[in-house]
């Protein structure tokens, strides 16, 4: 349980927001949609970038201000997440999706298969249809104790064509930390079929406690040297708009050839940026173990209000991420969920359409909020259904 003043934000200051989430709908809706947390950062990236303010610092960074925030990196995932890296191996860039973007136009051709495990965070599939690859499609299947890798489907959408496998470690939407056995499996299907992986692990700092987040890479040298990892502070300790992102290279051969792009079309990380997410990684520790705490609680009030109010609604309780993928059907509208929930209930969710073109029924609600929003966003889902 965080400190009471942590959670003391109303939904009217929520409301006043200007940023994409509290922006996009009405005045009577709740944002419960994109990924950002409803929580204010932490007090040590706060203050690094008060210090910038105070300074009147917004030239050009010194020129070791990258290595400064790649070395955090290595010492965080060391210590996180016991992955031992070289920050040589790292590069800094503005996002992570650039970097997917640029590694799928480094390491394929047009038409050739990416393999995605869908349903998936929605840029993994524009990725592959803005730079004419195949979508070499890997659905999740749903188990009774929440989704698995369909081992077979996977091996029998790989042919010639297929050149990388697009990871995504936790998974978004369903919230799967997948296990050392699950990876290894990918990992062996990677290294029978030659296959690059994109492991987008951005969301490795957000999972609960009864597991551990397994870097793709940390699974021995011969799978890193095929690995592209890609991460951020931005998800876990909330600074999506600062934009600062890291990849990490197993190979100096995928390093070499990676950098074959033109890294200029990259631009660099502002100077906020790599400030926060180097005091981010550098001393947010504290603050994060509360957020997850309060997390924690939050999907299991999701849960529990689900299991009794709306049994109807298909949910497994996600292994990391603050995002509850959530299955409609049972519900039998005739609108989308997305749709329903925001007209009936004014509460914002991201349409289930929207992660693969199985999943219409569905919705993804943001659970990263006070316990009394999160109340709120429950009841008036519950009472729409029940109306
Ligand atoms: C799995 C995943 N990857 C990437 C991103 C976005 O990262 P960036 O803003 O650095 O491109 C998100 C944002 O929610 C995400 O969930």
């Amino acid at each position: 349980m965080m400190d009471a003043s942590f959670l003391d934000i109303s939904l009217d200051r929520l409301r006043s927001k200007h940023g994409m989430k509290w922006s996009r709908y009405g005045d009577d809706v709740i944002g419960a949609w994109v990924a950002d947390m409803d929580f204010p950062v932490a007090p040590a990236i706060q203050q690094a970038i008060d210090e910038i303010q105070a300074d009147n610092e917004f030239g050009y960074p010194a020129l070791d201000a990258g290595m400064a925030v790649r070395e955090a990196f290595a010492d965080w995932v060391k210590r996180e997440h016991r992955w031992r890296i070289d920050p040589d191996d790292t590069l800094l860039l503005g996002d992570v999706l650039q970097a997917m973007h640029a590694a799928i136009m480094r390491f394929s051709e047009p038409g050739d298969g990416l393999i995605v495990q869908t349903p998936i965070y929605p840029p993994f599939l524009g990725a592959v249809s803005a730079n004419n690859r195949r979508l070499d499609e890997s659905p999740l299947i749903r188990e009774t104790n929440g989704y698995g890798i369909d081992f077979d489907q996977l091996r029998a959408v790989i042919d010639k064509r297929t050149k990388m496998l697009l990871l995504c470690n936790p998974h978004n939407p369903t919230g799967r930390a997948f296990s050392r056995k699950e990876l290894k499996k990918l990992a062996a299907i990677a290294l029978e079929h030659d296959l690059i992986v994109v492991s987008d692990e951005i969301h490795m700092d957000l999972v609960y406690p009864e597991l551990r987040h397994i870097p793709f890479a940390s699974l021995g040298p011969e799978i890193a040297a095929r690995t592209i990892t890609l991460s951020a502070a931005t998800k876990s300790f909330n600074i999506a708009g600062l934009r600062c992102a890291i990849a990490h290279f197993g190979s100096p051969e995928l390093r070499r050839e990676f950098s074959g792009i033109n890294l200029r079309l990259f631009g660099t990380p502002s100077i906020m940026g790599m400030a926060a997410t180097r005091a981010a990684w550098q001393s947010g520790k504290e603050w994060l173990s509360l957020v997850r705490d309060q997390l924690d609680e939050n999907r299991q009030r999701v849960e529990i209000f689900l299991s009794a109010n709306l049994p109807e609604i298909g949910f497994h309780m996600p292994e990391a991420t603050y995002l509850a993928w959530l299955d409609c059907t049972a519900i039998e509208l005739n609108e989308s969920p997305q749709e329903f929930f925001l007209s009936q209930a004014k509460v914002g969710l991201n349409p289930g359409s929207d992660f693969s073109s199985a999943t219409e029924k569905f919705a993804r609600l943001n659970f990263a909020t006070t316990p009394t929003v999160l109340n709120e966003i429950l009841n008036r889902m519950a009472y729409a259904v029940k109306r």
